[in-house]
């Protein structure tokens, strides 16, 4: 069981003021916490829960949650333009990629827009969702999945090829509750630094040096239409873009396949 002493104890929070909520077996924290905003939860309620049972993934995948993996929902109530809520998702992508590589040494590097990867091998996942009420944005949930104290035999097989688990590549355990305490705390870092500085330049740079889809051939899923080119860097909002035949495109959202 995850012990939320030692969570607490590891927390560095500057701007975050970080309500643990640790619970067993849930649909999906990102639900919880979506409730809790709505309900005028405070910026940092963090939800982390042992496993979920209908983990949500982005494009309305599942994400597959048993028992060893971290499931975190951390709740932002950004003072920023709703423009730039997607900036979130990359900064938290950031985060967890860091806190992967301080801990435990794996490279890890990110694939557009918030994959988290071991090489070729995606390991963790952001699915940031906005809540309002009405018009207005009351806040963003930072869904983080990221497969660690998983066996790889316990990954479906359909993502056996693509998807791989910190337990895999290292071949030891890690704690579950340093990885929570360290992706909470870079979340804040760069949320401090966002706020001060009213910008996201330093999370896009630090995005750009930490992404292997930049400069990359690349096909992209765009409703019924598959996009071909090559990947040539971010917009100030995040969206990838594209150079193709037919010249540039941007996407603000899309699945990204590296060729
Ligand atoms: C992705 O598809 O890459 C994003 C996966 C995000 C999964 C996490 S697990 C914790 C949180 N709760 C959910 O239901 N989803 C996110």
């Amino acid at each position: 069981m995850l012990d939320s002493q030692v969570i607490q104890r590891g927390l560095k929070t500057v701007v975050l003021k970080p309500e643990l909520i640790l619970v067993d077996t849930v649909d999906s924290t990102n639900s919880i916490a979506k409730g809790l905003i709505r309900r005028g939860a405070s910026e940092g309620l963090v939800v982390v829960a042992e496993n979920q049972l209908s983990g949500q993934g982005r494009q309305n995948r599942r994400w597959h949650s048993p028992v060893g993996g971290l499931y975190m929902s951390v709740t932002l109530r950004p003072r920023l333009s709703p423009e730039k809520t997607p900036l979130f998702g990359l900064l938290s992508a950031c985060a967890a990629a860091e806190a992967v590589r301080e801990m435990s040494g794996l490279q890890a590097r990110l694939k557009w827009p918030n994959d988290i990867m071991l090489g070729e091998r995606k390991v963790g996942g952001i699915l940031s969702e906005v809540v309002s009420v009405g018009e207005s944005i009351c806040g963003i949930v930072i869904g983080i999945g990221i497969n660690q104290n998983t066996p790889p035999s316990r990954l479906p097989d359909e993502i056996r090829e693509s998807a791989t688990t910190m337990l895999g590549e290292l071949g030891r355990e890690t704690s579950r509750e340093e990885l929570a305490y360290r992706t909470i705390n870079a979340i804040d870092r760069r949320v401090a630094n966002v706020e001060n500085s009213s910008s996201f330049s330093p999370v896009l740079d630090e995005w750009l040096k930490t992404n292997t889809t930049v400069g990359r051939q690349i096909r992209v899923h765009e409703g019924t239409d598959m996009i071909e080119g090559t990947a040539v860097g971010v917009t100030p909002l995040g969206s990838l873009r594209v150079k193709t035949a037919t010249g540039e495109k941007e996407l603000p959202i899309g699945d990204v396949l590296h060729v």
